[in-house]
């Protein structure tokens, strides 16, 4: 991924007595809506459109949004997701500020830009870790993990396969990314379990996105959590966001 230099970049629209300074009239701002721009295309246009325009009521228009105007909604709703919007969680600060710099300045928009310092504020997983649970915590029960095992078998393992590391029963099916285990944690390393539970819920199965109940996508997640080798405990895992936010996937105890 390229990376590009913040140094000396004029963000937002800065109100100088006297002066507007607007944002976009530097080489560095051209490199991040670039960078933007493809990330667009590749990850986003299909549902919001090539121009921003979505397909309302379902998908809705980025352009001319004024919704956009605020930074953290943006932010917020890639890391978290929204409704029928999956999250992006393996997105960098650096991705995601070129992300919201574009959405906010491309087509008729003109919102200012979002730095990578400004992202990384927003979104800053240390800044609940105070308050929050680890998956480590016991945050599941037997029972649950045991009803995940069954939903899993029949609505993912012919893809990520029987052990959960990707490789499916079928020779000929190509591979898939790992469910469980030292792979799996380090790419959701800092994540919460909303964001793996919006994550799931919204595109997979890949083939028959939210085909599962809320209860048993909460189960799947249980039985991938001890498939990691995290303990049960007294209390299920709830199918509920708010709940899941508060606890956050981590490699180790
Ligand atoms: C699978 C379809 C889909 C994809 C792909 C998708 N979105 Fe969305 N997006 C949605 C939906 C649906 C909503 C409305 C969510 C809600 O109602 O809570 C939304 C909402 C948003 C919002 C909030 C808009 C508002 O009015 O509050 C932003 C910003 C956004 N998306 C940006 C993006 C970006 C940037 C990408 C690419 C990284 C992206 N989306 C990819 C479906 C998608
Ligand atoms: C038809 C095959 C298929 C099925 C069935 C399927 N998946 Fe997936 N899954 C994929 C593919 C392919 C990816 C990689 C998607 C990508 O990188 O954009 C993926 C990615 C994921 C990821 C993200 C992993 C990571 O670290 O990037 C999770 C979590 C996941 N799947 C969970 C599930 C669960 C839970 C089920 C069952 C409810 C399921 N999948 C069923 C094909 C499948």
């Amino acid at each position: 991924m390229r990376k590009i230099v913040t140094g000396g970049l004029v963000l937002g629209c800065v109100l100088v007595p006297g002066a507007v300074i607007a944002w976009g009239a530097q080489a560095d701002d051209a490199a991040r809506l670039e960078q933007g721009r493809q990330l667009y295309e590749a990850r986003c246009a299909r549902c919001h459109g090539a121009g921003g325009e979505g397909a309302p009521p379902t998908f809705p228009a980025l352009v001319g949004n004024d919704r956009l105007a605020d930074a953290a909604r943006i932010v917020g709703v890639l890391r978290e997701g929204s409704g029928n919007m999956p999250p992006f969680p393996t997105l960098t600060a650096d991705e995601t500020s070129s992300l919201a710099s574009y959405v906010r300045n491309a087509w008729t928009n003109d919102f200012g830009g979002v730095t990578p310092d400004d992202v990384a504020a927003l979104a800053d997983p240390s800044a609940q870790a105070g308050t929050a649970a680890s998956v480590w915590d016991g945050v599941f029960t037997e029972a649950q993990a045991a009803r995940g095992r069954l939903a899993y078998s029949g609505a993912c393992g012919f893809c990520h396969g029987r052990r959960l590391n990707g490789a499916p029963d079928d020779p000929d099916m190509r591979s898939t990314p790992p469910l469980a285990r030292a792979r799996f944690l380090r790419e959701w390393e800092g994540r919460s379990l909303a964001t793996l539970f919006e994550y799931t819920r919204v595109t997979m199965p890949e083939d028959n996105p939210t085909s599962l109940t809320e209860a048993e996508y909460v189960d799947v997640i249980a039985y991938m959590l001890s498939a990691s080798g995290m303990p049960a405990g007294a209390n299920e895992l709830p199918a509920d966001s708010p709940g899941l936010a508060q606890i956050l996937i981590r490699q180790r105890q």
